[in-house]
C-alpha cells in the first residue's frame, strides 16, 4: 500500500480512506494519531495490527462534538460537562461508562467503559465532522517506540501499512494527553498529560487522585497501556536526577570513548566543556519546551545507531514536568546516571 502525505486542502480524501474502513493518521496538539472509523470493527483491527498493540490495550475514541459522546456514553455528570466546557479542545481525556454495547470489544479491550478525546487540531475535527464518525485515536507509532510529534515520524513508522497521513506540521505539546477515569467515584488521573490534578481540581471542586501515586508495584496500573515498556529508543537512556551533578556526567563520557549522547537545558549545556564524544541536544530553557522536544530527539538517537548510552535531565514533576518525567521514566526503564 502506498502511504499518502495529504495537507489541509486534502481532508475530503482522508475522510472517504476513514469511511472506506482505511487508516489515517491525524494530527493532534499531543501527538499524531492513528485513525479509524471505531464503529467499523474490521478497521479497528487494523490499527492494532499496524501499530504492532498487544490487543487488551483500550483505544481512546477521538470526537469532534460533543454530541458524539454523548450517543456513546451514559448520563454525562455535571462535573464532566465542567471539564468539557473548561478543557475541550484540548489534552483532556476523559473515560465514562458506556451504554450497553455502544462500542466494539475492539475499541474497548472488553470494559465498560472508553476514553474520550475532543483534540485542540482544526484539520482533525474536520476530518471527523467530514467521516461522520467518531475516530478510534491511538498514537501513531510502532507499539514500544516514543510517540510520533511529526507527520515524519509517523511514515517512519508505518509507511506502507496506512492509506495516509494528514501532515499539519510538529506538535506543540509533544506528550500525551492527560488521561482522567471519570467513570469511578472519585475522579483518577491515569496518565498525567498538560492538564494537571490542580487544573481540574479547580474546576470540580473536589479531590482528584493521581493514580500514578497509587500505583505500587504489585497492583496493575488502571490504564491498560501504562505497564508496558514505552517511549524507548534502542540506545540506555539514564536520567540526570536535579541532585546530580553534570560534572561528573561530563567525567564519564569523558572516561569512556563511545560515542554519548547528552539532553540538557541551555543552562546546563552552557555550564559544561563537553568532551568531543559527547553529542550535546539542547531541550530549551523549561518544561513545556523540553516536553515539546522529548520524543523527536530520543528518535533522532534512532537514526544514530552508533549511541548506545544517552544522558536526559531531570526535572521536579511539577506542572507539565510531570508527564515529561513519566514519559522519561518509562523510557529510560527507570534507570539513572547515579546507578552506573
Ligand atoms: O494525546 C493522546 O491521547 C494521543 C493522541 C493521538 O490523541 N493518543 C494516545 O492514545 O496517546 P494511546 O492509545 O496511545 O493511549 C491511550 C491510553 C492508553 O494507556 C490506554 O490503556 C488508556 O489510554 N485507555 C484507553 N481507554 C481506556 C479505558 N476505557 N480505561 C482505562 N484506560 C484506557
Ligand atoms: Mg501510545
Amino acid at each position: 500500500m502506498k502511504t499518502l502525505i495529504l495537507k489541509a486542502n486534502e481532508i475530503d480524501q482522508a475522510a472517504a480512506f476513514i469511511r472506506k474502513g482505511e487508516l489515517v493518521s491525524f494530527p493532534t496538539e499531543t501527538v499524531y494519531g492513528l485513525g479509524a472509523d471505531a464503529t467499523n470493527e474490521a478497521a479497528v483491527k487494523k490499527v492494532y495490527k499496524a501499530k504492532g498493540r498487544p490487543s487488551d490495550n483500550p483505544l481512546i475514541v477521538t470526537v469532534s462534538s460533543v454530541e458524539m459522546v454523548e450517543k456513546y456514553v451514559q448520563k454525562l455528570s455535571s462535573d464532566a460537562r465542567n471539564l468539557i466546557k473548561t478543557f475541550w479542545p484540548g489534552s483532556l481525556t476523559m473515560i465514562f461508562k458506556l451504554k450497553p454495547d455502544a462500542l466494539s470489544k475492539t475499541v474497548t479491550g472488553g470494559l465498560d467503559t472508553a476514553a474520550f478525546r475532543f483534540p485542540n487540531n482544526q484539520m482533525t475535527l474536520d476530518l471527523i465532522t467530514k467521516a461522520g464518525v467518531p475516530i478510534v485515536g491511538p498514537s501513531a507509532n510502532t507499539s514500544g517506540k516514543p510517540s510520533p510529534t511529526t507527520a515524519q515520524h509517523v511514515y517512519h513508522d508505518l509507511k506502507g501499512k496506512i492509506a495516509a497521513i494528514l501532515d499539519d506540521g510538529p506538535t506543540t505539546v509533544g506528550v500525551e494527553s492527560t488521561v482522567l477515569d471519570m467513570s469511578v467515584e472519585t475522579p483518577s488521573i491515569l496518565r498525567p498529560g498538560a492538564v494537571t490534578k490542580d487544573d481540574i481540581e479547580a474546576v470540580i471542586h473536589r479531590r482528584v487522585i493521581d493514580e500514578l501515586h497509587h500505583v505500587g508495584a504489585k497492583q496493575t496500573p488502571k490504564a491498560p497501556g501504562m505497564k508496558y515498556k514505552h517511549y524507548a529508543p534502542d540506545a540506555q537512556v539514564y536520567i540526570v536526577d536535579p541532585d546530580s551533578d553534570w560534572h561528573d556526567v561530563a567525567q564519564w563520557i569523558a572516561q569512556h570513548p563511545q560515542p554519548v549522547g547528552v539532553m540538557a537545558f541551555d543552562d546546563t549545556i552552557k555550564s559544561i566543556e563537553w568532551p568531543d564524544n559527547a553529542h550535546v541536544i539542547s531541550l530549551g530553557n523549561d518544561a513545556t519546551t523540553a516536553a515539546q522536544d522529548l520524543f523527536a530527539e530520543l528518535r533522532d538517537f534512532d537514526n544514530h545507531p552508533e549511541y548506545k548510552t544517552i544522558f536526559t535531565q531531570g526535572i521536579d514533576p511539577v506542572g507539565i514536568g510531570e508527564a515529561y518525567m513519566n514519559r522519561l521514566n518509562k523510557s529510560a526503564g527507570q534507570m539513572h546516571f547515579k546507578q552506573l
